[in-house]
């Protein structure tokens, strides 16, 4: 049995000015008419012995999470509720105490008085685009074994640029990138040497030029249990904090409230930094999907169906000799004139006009909008 854990409790603020605190780009149609976090809970369909999401997002955005499962007719095993946002580290630590305490679990993850093994954890985030959901959904599958065999599972992706932005992992037995697609079809799981959160540019221009390292795409298969032993052993602050914020009593019976003062205690860390770049017991299994990261806005363009010039765009959109653009317009007519290299975003209270290789830095804006309250 899986138990699916999306991910939904990140800012999105790269995003802006669409994605905002109130709603972030989780639950936003940003690449079709459903939300990404809609477009997760679906992609699930068709895979073998899954039971409902747990969902864990932010306090703020109980509604939206609660009513976006509702128009789709979807309920979710549990909503947990973060008072703060602590980053996925502690994120999925709640969500495997809850799993095992849903299923009356012993700490070895054996079912009291019963030989049955404990559910798998599918940890999703809740802002990707995979495009191919069939191979998604052998790549799990492929993944199945390794996970009930106590392995930390990642899945690999094999990377298109040197991106600043992501984990990368290195596993054994990899020679070069055609090697890598050859090793995809045959459907295997690998050891990992080495994994690497977000490296500076110059190495991950060394790691993607070397044809050695994937992408982390951000999606783990694990026990419950033994997410929770690694994390033991490396971060047993996060856990206590996170064993002391759950252990309040939950009448609300929607939503999995926590104790605020504990979790507001719990450090602030990724489980790609707290345990995957620590552990010796991950493996990778490639996944070719057409998997992608809606981080900023030129992913969003990359997504999209290009013009001859390269450019995208959404909306009511004039170009006039304009070349590599995404401009997205909500309500206004947008025209450009002689430009190149440009992402135009129009919402209904603020314009976004940024050159297309600094997009990251909508984040620093966002900061500063903060700042000034
Ligand atoms: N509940 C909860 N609480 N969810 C969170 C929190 C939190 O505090 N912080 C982030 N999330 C959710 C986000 O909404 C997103 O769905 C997911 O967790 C991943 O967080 P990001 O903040 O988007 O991580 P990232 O993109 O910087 O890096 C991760 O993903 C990359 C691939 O997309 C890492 O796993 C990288 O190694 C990986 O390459
Ligand atoms: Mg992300």
């Amino acid at each position: 049995n899986i138990i699916p854990v999306i991910m939904a409790g990140g800012s999105g603020c790269r995003l802006w000015p669409q994605s905002r605190a109130l709603n972030p780009k989780q639950f936003l149609p940003l690449v079709n008419e459903q939300s990404m976090l809609q477009n997760t809970v679906a992609r699930l369909d068709g895979l073998d012995s899954v039971s409902a999401p747990l969902v864990i997002a932010n306090e703020d955005h109980r509604f939206l999470v609660a009513e976006q499962l509702r128009q789709m007719e979807r309920k979710a095993s549990a909503i947990i509720l973060e008072p703060v946002g602590r980053n996925t580290a502690p994120a999925v630590a709640l969500a495997a105490l809850k799993a095992l305490s849903q299923k009356n679990l012993n700490h070895k993850g054996k079912i009291e008085g019963e030989d049955e093994d404990e559910p798998l954890l599918l940890v999703l985030a809740a802002d990707h685009v995979i495009q191919d959901v069939d191979a998604f959904h052998r790549a799990v599958e492929v993944a199945l074994p390794a996970a009930m065999d106590g392995k930390l599972v990642t899945f690999g992706v094999v990377p298109t640029h040197a991106e600043t932005g992501y984990g990368y992992i290195k596993a054994f037995n990899h020679r070069d990138h055609k090697a890598l697609k050859e090793k995809i079809s045959e459907e295997q799981v690998f050891a990992v040497q080495e994994f690497v959160e977000k490296p500076d540019l110059e190495t991950a221009q060394g790691y993607h030029a070397s044809g050695h390292y994937y992408w982390n795409s951000g999606m783990f298969l694990f026990k419950a249990s033994r997410y929770l032993e690694a994390l033991k052993q490396f971060r047993p602050d996060i856990l206590s904090a996170c064993e002391q914020a759950m252990a309040v009593q939950n009448p609300d019976l929607d939503f999995v409230r926590l104790d605020e003062d504990a979790f507001k205690a719990c450090p602030d860390d990724s489980i790609d930094y707290a345990v995957m770049e620590k552990t010796t017991d991950a493996v990778v299994v490639p996944l070719d999907a057409g998997w992608s990261d809606v981080g900023a806005w030129s992913s969003l363009g990359d997504l999209s169906e290009k013009d001859e010039q390269g450019n995208a765009v959404l909306g009511d959109v004039l170009l006039h000799d304009t070349r590599n653009t995404y401009v997205r317009s909500e309500r206004q007519l947008i025209a450009t004139v002689g430009v190149d290299d440009l992402v135009v975003v129009e919402s209904d209270d603020a314009i976004l006009v940024a050159h297309k290789d600094r997009v990251q830095e909508v984040k620093t804006v966002v900061e500063q909008l903060k700042a000034e309250g």
